[in-house]
């Protein structure tokens, strides 16, 4: 898996004979223009595929910025609803413009009774992931602003959305334990709300600010592959609900948004401290990644992980798992020290949700939630100056062979 020179796709430019698809004129024709493109960069590792205003990474500083603000002041000062402000409208609300703000998202949470019965006939086996995708897809056939691109319906469909797609996640979550969906309740903040909604019960201090922290810190990350995603769907002019529906697919698998619920199998193959060093080694040297460790962008630690470690310390302990909490510390040790790699946040999200008493299987759902506001953000970022994301690859396959008719082949 190297990036190594043999990983480069090149070939020399030459002219290179290819058969025009018009036989009768039976002519031979160049592919130069095909063959001149040498290298492709594996992974798009350092392309720079767009300018943004949202959101910046620096993996050198370990540092997260949205919209201006370093990601360690906002999660000081700010809410998650408070950051969702942010990244739409460029600068943090007021008492005025939250309250506003914050109203308008909880009645968007109502979801059209078609969708809520989706969800009641989903199988049982459905991956939330799976459900929310396809919830969200379904939305877009009931909303009467669908393909209305403007910036009004925009900002009236990225509220909705937002409301809809936690009211999805926590109504699966509620259905499938034979429990009544919750409605939100106005007193709370909206990331409280959303635990509310899931667990049934009003969280603790302590659970609210850990969890609106989780879900500032899922909200935004850049380019990243499934924002990628979702800008490439949005370039195309295709509808909000599509685009998002791309950033969903892309965030399920395990090497972005599906680590969470990987990296949390790890604390249930180990209960002893003197175990993790075998066991880390056994992994590495089968081949195997340790879900929750290492980043594209990140060289240093992920700021993320850093803000979530202190509540799911405590949040560990107040739960009687205190020993998790020495095991996660024992694991990020060894693997620094073999791999040199640091924990990224979905190693300390996990931990935090599993904490939380959420199961596993709702860890990138919820994710999903919290990044779906910055994906909105970047579907209307590219709509208002969109230009057809449409890269180029590096032919590396056969050229000149002849098609012969099927009974002539073998
Ligand atoms: N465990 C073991 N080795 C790793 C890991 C890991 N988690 N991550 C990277 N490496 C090694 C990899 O084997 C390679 O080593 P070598 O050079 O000796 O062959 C080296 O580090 C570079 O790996 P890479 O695959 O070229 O790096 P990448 O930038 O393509 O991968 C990554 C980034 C996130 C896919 C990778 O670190 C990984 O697979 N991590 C585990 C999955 C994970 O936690 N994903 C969540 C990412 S953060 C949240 C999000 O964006 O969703």
């Amino acid at each position: 898996m190297s990036d190594g020179p043999q990983d480069v796709a090149v070939r020399p430019a030459e002219d290179v004979p290819c058969h025009d698809p018009d036989e009768k004129k039976g002519q031979r024709m160049t592919t130069k223009n095909a063959l001149e493109r040498l290298t492709a960069v594996r992974g798009l590792e350092n392309v720079i595929a767009g300018d943004t205003r949202i959101c910046t990474v620096d993996g050198t500083e370990g540092c997260l910025i949205y919209s201006g603000y370093e990601i360690r002041d906002l999660a000081a000062h700010a809410s998650f609803a408070e950051a969702v402000y942010l990244l739409w409208n460029g600068e943090l609300p007021t008492e005025l413009q939250l309250a506003t703000f914050r109203d308008r998202l909880v009645t968007e949470m109502r979801l059209p009774s078609q969708v809520i019965e989706m969800i009641k006939l989903a199988p049982p086996s459905a991956h939330p992931m799976d459900l929310l995708r396809t919830a969200v897809s379904a939305l877009a056939m009931y909303d009467p602003e669908v393909e209305d691109r403007s910036p009004e319906a925009c900002e009236r469909k990225s509220i909705r959305l937002l409301a809809q797609t936690i009211t999805i996640v926590a109504d699966a979550h509620r259905v499938r334990h034979g429990c009544p969906v919750l409605s939100p309740d106005l007193g709370m903040s909206f990331g409280a709300n959303f635990l509310y909604m899931l667990r049934g019960r009003i969280p603790n201090e302590e659970e609210r600010a850990a969890f609106e922290l989780l879900l500032m810190l899922h909200l935004e990350h850049g380019f990243n592959a499934s924002t990628f995603a979702a800008r490439v769907t949005a370039s195309t002019l295709s509808n909000m609900h599509a685009a998002l529906t791309s950033g969903l697919g892309t965030l399920k698998g395990k090497l972005h948004g599906g680590a969470n619920e990987r990296a949390i199998d790890i604390f249930d193959s180990i209960d002893d401290l003197d175990a993790i060093e075998d066991y880390i080694d056994g992994m590495l040297n089968a081949g195997k990644r340790i879900m929750g460790f290492g980043h594209r962008v990140y060289k240093v630690e992920d700021p993320r992980a850093r803000l979530l470690r202190r509540h799911a310390h405590a949040l560990c302990r107040r739960a009687g798992m205190a020993d998790l909490e020495s095991i996660a510390t024992r694991i990020e040790q060894v693997v620094l020290d073999r791999k040199g790699i640091y924990p990224n946040v979905d190693f300390y999200s996990g931990l935090v949700q599993h904490a939380l008493d959420i199961p596993k299987a709702y860890f990138t759902a919820i994710f999903a939630c919290a990044r779906t506001a910055g994906w909105l953000a970047h579907i209307r970022e590219q709509y208002a100056d969109n230009r057809l994301i449409r890269p180029t690859s590096n032919y590396v396959g056969p050229i000149g062979k002849r098609a012969r008719p099927i009974a002539e082949r073998g």
